[in-house]
């Protein structure tokens, strides 16, 4: 995790309202991100584990916080020792002192103290608040934790009598952004921003797919930013392959390419979507495909406002494409009894947005009971709907679709290999929304406009 943006009084404050809402008698574990091997002596980049990192800001693997709400000491944490040796060859680490001066900790000890430690902690709680079953160690940890208070019953030891899902308490925190939250995710959505345009700049026909993805990180690192998940570089027929990575193919003139390249900063994700004419010149039947999806993405967008719900922008959008796609010629029959029958499924197969946050798919909930969930202000969620229409025309009837069936279709080849996605990522304000990521040209004039400028 690169730069350290969120000042450690938010951090401070998150975990004094995650404590009053878990009221007296509780107590909440939360486990740091494992570091995970990739090949022999090789590990995966670390990446804290988000709900950690949330409440503690503390960067470091095999760690656990404590949050024991009533007493002095109310912030524990355990994790590794300081050790030079280990530290000459691997970096720095906080060790418990550290930990205390510089995390807010009020009482740090050795990662391998846990198993003496603990299990005190737990005695006469009556709530313990955890990720229940995701992490298979630490479930079973807990558990011994658990039994060692348990087992001292007879001595008048009362051992925790409830265990609740801690995520039912954070991640609806986390679903509302705090002003320091939006500056961080502004930050994350201007270097995304940044690296979408140099793209446009840089793309010329005979490049391959990974030469643009090595614009998007060139520009991700300069600004000391990482990616909040691997960048999609699809051109042409790749375009139309929702989660398409391998980015290794020639970008041809005369087809589109489709961008979906996020930046990380302090944990905070972007995620953006732009699809443009390779050679810098829209077709015109990209050009139709591009202004429907457009105009879609602008429908959903109006829909991002408190007093609105969640699926709002997503019936705009489907709405906006089934219209255009009957006026295009692309379904035939009436508007209405073709969005009954989910018929734009053929070419738009996913939704029009998610919580973007910590996590580029981020936690709260989408509905309160069988209810949509109504925007309120500082929710950050992506719009972005596409149109997909691979080469062969092929397409997924809506029935076939939920079966993952494709279909011959009659489609001229025309439309052929085109696919476009233009993705947003939208904050509710008290009165609509702001795009964070407005900073990346959706027109086409100013993408054929910022495209003619020299890479
Ligand atoms: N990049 C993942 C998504 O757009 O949801
Ligand atoms: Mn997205
Ligand atoms: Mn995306």
């Amino acid at each position: 995790m690169l730069a350290r943006a969120i000042p450690s009084t938010v951090f401070a404050r998150r975990r004094r309202t995650l404590m009053e809402r878990m009221g007296p008698g509780s107590i909440a574990l939360l486990p740091a991100a494992s570091s995970m091997p990739r090949n022999r002596d090789v590990h995966y980049p670390y990446r804290q584990d988000s709900d950690f990192y949330y409440l503690t800001g503390f960067p470091e693997p095999e760690a656990v916080a404590v949050l024991a709400p009533g007493g002095e000491r109310e912030f524990l944490l355990f994790c590794r020792e300081r050790d030079p040796q280990m530290e000459i060859w691997h970096g720095r680490r906080a060790g418990p002192r550290g930990a205390m001066d510089r995390y807010g900790v009020d009482n740090a000890h050795p990662i391998t103290e846990i198993d003496r430690r603990l299990p005190p902690l737990l005695e006469n709680r009556e709530r313990v608040f955890y990720a229940i079953g995701y992490n298979p160690d630490f479930d079973r940890q807990v558990m011994d934790w658990i039994n060692q208070v348990r087992s001292k019953a007879r001595s008048g030891v009362r051992a925790p009598v409830a265990f609740i899902a801690l995520e039912h308490l954070l991640h609806a925190m986390r679903l509302r952004k705090e002003p320091e939250e939006i500056a961080v995710m502004r930050e994350s959505a201007r270097i995304a921003v940044e690296a979408h345009c140099r793209a446009m700049r840089t793309c010329r026909p005979g490049m391959l797919e990974y030469e643009l993805e090595a614009e998007i990180l060139h520009t991700f690192l300069r600004n000391g930013a990482g990616w909040s998940y691997p960048s999609i570089v699809g051109g042409g027929d790749n375009s139309c392959i929702l989660h398409y990575t391998e980015n290794n193919a020639p970008l041809r003139d005369g087809d589109i390419v489709l961008i979906d390249a996020g930046a990380e900063v302090d944990g905070y994700a972007s995620d953006i979507t732009r699809s443009f004419p390779v050679n810098g010149r829209f077709s015109g039947e990209q050009r139709a495909i591009y202004e429907l999806v457009l105009a879609a993405q602008k429908a959903a967008i109006a829909k991002v406002r408190p007093g609105c719900h969640f699926n709002e922008p997503h019936d705009a959008a489907v709405r906006t494409l089934t219209e255009g796609l009957v006026a295009l010629g692309l379904l035939r029959g009436e508007a209405e009894a073709l969005i009954e029958q989910e018929q734009h499924k053929q070419f738009y197969m996913h939704r029009t947005g998610h919580w973007l946050g910590m996590d580029v798919h981020d936690v709260g909930d989408y509905k309160t009971g069988d209810d949509w969930r109504v925007f309120e202000p500082g929710m950050v969620t992506t719009i972005e709907p596409g149109l997909y229409i691979p080469a062969g025309g092929k397409v997924m009837d809506a029935h076939w679709a939920r079966l993952g069936v494709y279909l011959e279709s009659e489609l001229d080849e025309r439309w052929w290999r085109i696919g476009v996605r233009i993705e947003d990522d939208v904050l509710v304000t008290t009165d609509g929304n702001e795009v964070l990521t407005a900073g990346a040209p959706k027109e086409i004039d100013a993408i054929e406009a910022l495209m003619r400028e020299d890479g």
